[in-house]
């Protein structure tokens, strides 16, 4: 793969599961990386984990709500004060609220679609004029392999359905911003055991040996981060509006 300079890299949702591996592949890559959760007891302790990559300034940690217009304007206005530019926009916060196809709420509906997709959108918005700044800008959106089908075993209609909407929302934002450079790309995980389960060993379990074609073989989130490294790199340079399926074979049925 072709080495890059150090880049300035937005990862939302850094603090757990495949944030966090995505966090430590662009440190260890020699980036600059910005990222942030709700939980102040989460980003605490990831400063901890990766206290030198903090003592360095290689990694910056915010609290705050990505669904909130105010705090994504504070972190818009952060990276440009302290980095003056943003090289890679990786949209990987997620939430999975709620199983039941038809029982799911309204509200779970809409909070779904509100981190899931919405914020993608305006996260992207928002950095427009700091990614403009970029010599090689690139947009990366955390899908799921439950956005191509139906899958019996992700019963969530909100999720698969913001998944879906957010691999659009990728081919869109490529269409829309090609013209000024910029890269947008999604990567397609199956099943990464995280905290997003819950500790539904069983159903990983299950799911894994069902649908991971690949030897059955669990997928963790450095193979997830491998992905995301390459879209972001210079040898993706002429990917755009691409879902890279990173599922050991799960979206094959
Ligand atoms: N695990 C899988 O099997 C799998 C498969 C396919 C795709 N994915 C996708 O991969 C991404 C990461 O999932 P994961 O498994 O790593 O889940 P996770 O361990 O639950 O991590 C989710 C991250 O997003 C943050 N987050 C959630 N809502 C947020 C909000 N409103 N504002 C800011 N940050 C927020 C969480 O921090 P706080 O809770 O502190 O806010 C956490 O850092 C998601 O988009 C998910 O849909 C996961």
């Amino acid at each position: 793969m072709t080495a890059t300079t150090s880049r300035t890299v937005c990862i939302s949702g850094g603090t757990s599961g495949i944030g966090a591996g995505l966090v430590g592949a662009f440190i260890e890559a020699g980036d600059r990386v910005v990222t942030f959760g709700r939980d102040p007891e989460k980003v605490a302790a990831l400063a901890q984990r990766r206290g030198q990559a903090v003592a360095s300034g290689a990694l910056r940690l915010l609290v705050g709500d990505v669904t909130h217009a105010d705090f994504r304007e504070q972190l818009v206005a952060e990276i440009r004060d302290r980095d003056g530019r943003l090289d890679v926009l990786v949209n990987n916060a997620g939430v999975i609220l709620s199983q039941g196809d038809i029982e799911e709420t309204v509200e779970a509906w809409r909070t779904t679609l509100e981190v899931n997709l919405i914020a993608p959108f305006a996260l992207t918005q928002g950095f427009l004029g700091l990614l403009e700044q970029s010599a090689a800008p690139v947009v990366i959106n955390m899908s799921s392999a439950c956005a191509q089908h139906p899958f019996e075993t992700c019963t969530s209609t909100s999720y698969s359905a913001s998944k879906a909407g957010l691999e659009m929302l990728t081919q869109r934002l490529a269409m829309a911003l090609g013209g000024r450079g910029i890269r947008v790309n999604a990567v397609a995980p199956g099943v990464v055991e995280s905290p997003m389960w819950g500790g539904a060993s069983d159903l990983i379990d299950s799911t894994v040996k069902r649908r991971h074609r690949l030897r059955q073989e669990a997928i963790e989130p450095c193979d997830v981060a491998r992905a995301v490294l390459f879209l972001a790199s210079e040898d993706a340079r002429r990917i755009t509006g691409a879902c890279l399926n990173v599922d050991a074979g799960y979206a094959l049925g």
